[in-house]
């Protein structure tokens, strides 16, 4: 199977963008381990990052032309404004995990709203990177 995993806007300064809150791993540590990961189990795993939205929107589109089985997402900041993203991933019809690093519920009232959890098979928040592993290994024996 084919996973697209999609960084949204900041997370390119992970490892030193608010390390407290985000922790030292740069998003090159993640997607890299992420990546064995799939090959490990024979899984063919592809990655963006984006600080344009337009950029994740149009991945999208290309994921649904390409055959892509499943989406793990980071949507960052525009999981709390973006009706035009979560519309893209409801026109691909793939299924995706919503990831955040923090738990955002524990943060300021603005970030406990999300425009992808309704739609998503599921969410992960507050267990740093490893959400993204997680995610991945969910996403695996879904797709079995
Ligand atoms: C984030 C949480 C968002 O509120 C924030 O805007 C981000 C990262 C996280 O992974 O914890 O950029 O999605």
């Amino acid at each position: 199977s084919t996973i697209l995993v999609l960084h949204g806007p900041n997370l390119n300064m992970l490892g030193t963008r608010e390390p407290e809150v985000y922790g030292h791993e740069t998003l090159g540590d993640i997607d890299n381990r992420l990546r064995e990961a799939a090959s490990a189990q024979g899984h063919h795993l592809l990655h963006l990052q984006s600080n344009a939205e337009y950029e994740l929107i149009d991945r999208i589109h290309e994921a649904k032309a390409e055959g892509v089985d499943y989406i793990i997402i980071n949507p960052a900041a525009f999981t709390h404004t973006s009706v035009a993203l979560r519309d893209a991933l409801l026109a691909s019809g793939i299924p995706f995990i919503e990831v955040h690093l923090s738990n955002v519920h524990a943060r300021e009232a603005f970030r406990h709203h999300s425009y992808f959890s309704d739609i998503a098979d599921g969410v992960i928040c507050g267990l740093g990177s490893q959400g993204y592993d997680l995610a991945l290994q969910a996403a695996l024996k879904r797709l079995h």
